[in-house]
């Protein structure tokens, strides 16, 4: 053979094996390699019996205030945020040591891309570093982006989220198309201070017939249970389309309508589909709603009686607003006490960490 010839054998070869490998790694990456939980089947319907000790709690001390910290869209990535791991590290670290928080909530996308069960495993157990009861909900990126699914798949996060000594989640209902809708009690002195819905509002990006059923189940029981319904939370990854309705109404200094803390705003407001949820929370003593998603926005503001919150966005990745003139970076806490609720952002500045 001419060595003309060989040289070109040898290139198409190369460029055969490199597409080949190409090729497989995606698919392996994309389709096969993955991380599958315990698969449960929890048939829910509106007459099961209803039980208040079925409910995770967390304990608040009588006349004490209770704090909550809120971290919304985390979004680590294995691959796309493999180099900056520790720098969330650094900033959560930082948080929940100045605040020093009774209650860490994660109002969904604490992963993003397919990628994502380094990261997962990362965040579980900085977690489970800090002892203090912490609870997650999902966002749309938790698992994976649209069109994939992730490595670490629901059931998979499901499990690491469960079996840990912190954690509250607990896996809600099979039947009601998504996983990760449950409701917690803090607890003072035997009795239910404030109750707190974990709405999975997740994946399919809105929040259905169906979970306003399970909630309203929950809610009736309690009620039944103890006479009463307290002020309560919800807490969801897309913020509700009252949040548009909220920001204008106090845009227009329209009568009841207040704010807390620092107002921004640099991305679309509103977000989730919703089927008359707004509505639903009120009627259960819903207070506060608590969402993230929206990385350049950050308020709260009291609308119809209930304080609409968008979350302080959590960790570097969509900080940098507005061509770098806002970086919008932090948490957002909550303080409880007297019944009252105290709204807090606490910033983080670009380059801190
Ligand atoms: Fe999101």
């Amino acid at each position: 053979m001419k060595k003309k010839n060989k040289v070109k054998l040898i290139v198409s070869l190369s460029v055969i094996a490199s597409l080949s490998l190409g090729i497989f790694g995606f698919i392996y990456f994309s389709y096969l390699h993955h991380y599958y939980g315990k698969d449960v089947t929890y048939n829910w319907k509106e007459s099961n019996q209803f039980e208040l000790e079925s409910l995770p709690v967390v304990k608040k001390e009588k006349n004490q205030e209770f704090k909550i910290l809120n971290l919304a869209d985390i979004q680590l990535g294995d691959i796309e945020n493999f180099f900056n791991m520790n720098r969330a590290k650094k900033e959560i670290d930082y948080l929940v040591n100045l605040t020093k928080p009774d209650l860490i909530t994660l109002t969904g996308d604490q992963t993003w891309f397919n990628e994502n069960r380094y990261s997962l495993l990362n965040i579980v157990s900085w977690m489970e570093s800090y002892k203090i009861p912490w609870a997650p909900i999902f966002g749309n990126h938790d698992f994976g982006n649209p069109g994939h699914i992730a490595v670490a798949t629901p059931t998979y996060i499901c499990d690491k989220y469960e079996n840990t000594k912190y954690s509250l989640f607990k896996r809600g209902p099979t039947n009601i198309d998504s996983l990760g809708n449950y409701v917690i009690r803090i607890l003072e002195d035997e009795k239910t201070y404030s109750l707190l819905y974990m709405v999975d509002s997740g994946v399919n990006e809105k929040i259905n017939d169906q979970q306003i059923s399970y909630f309203n189940w929950i809610s009736k029981g309690v009620k039944q249970a103890e006479g009463s319904l307290p002020e309560s939370f919800a807490f969801m990854h897309k913020p509700l389309p009252e949040y548009i309705d909220a920001y204008y109404s106090y845009q227009k200094h329209e009568s009841g309508s207040e704010a807390q803390g620092e107002i921004y705003h640099y991305y679309y407001l509103g977000g989730s589909e919703q089927n008359g949820f707004f509505d639903f929370a009120k009627s259960i003593n819903i207070k506060n709603i608590v969402a993230g998603h929206q990385h350049g926005n950050c308020f709260s503001i009291k609308y119809e009686d209930t304080w609409l919150t968008s979350s302080l966005k959590t960790g570097e990745f969509g900080g940098t607003i507005d061509n770098e003139k806002v970086y919008l970076n932090g948490a957002t806490l909550f303080k409880l006490s007297n019944h009252q609720v105290q709204i807090e952002n606490i910033f983080v500045q670009k380059g801190q960490f």
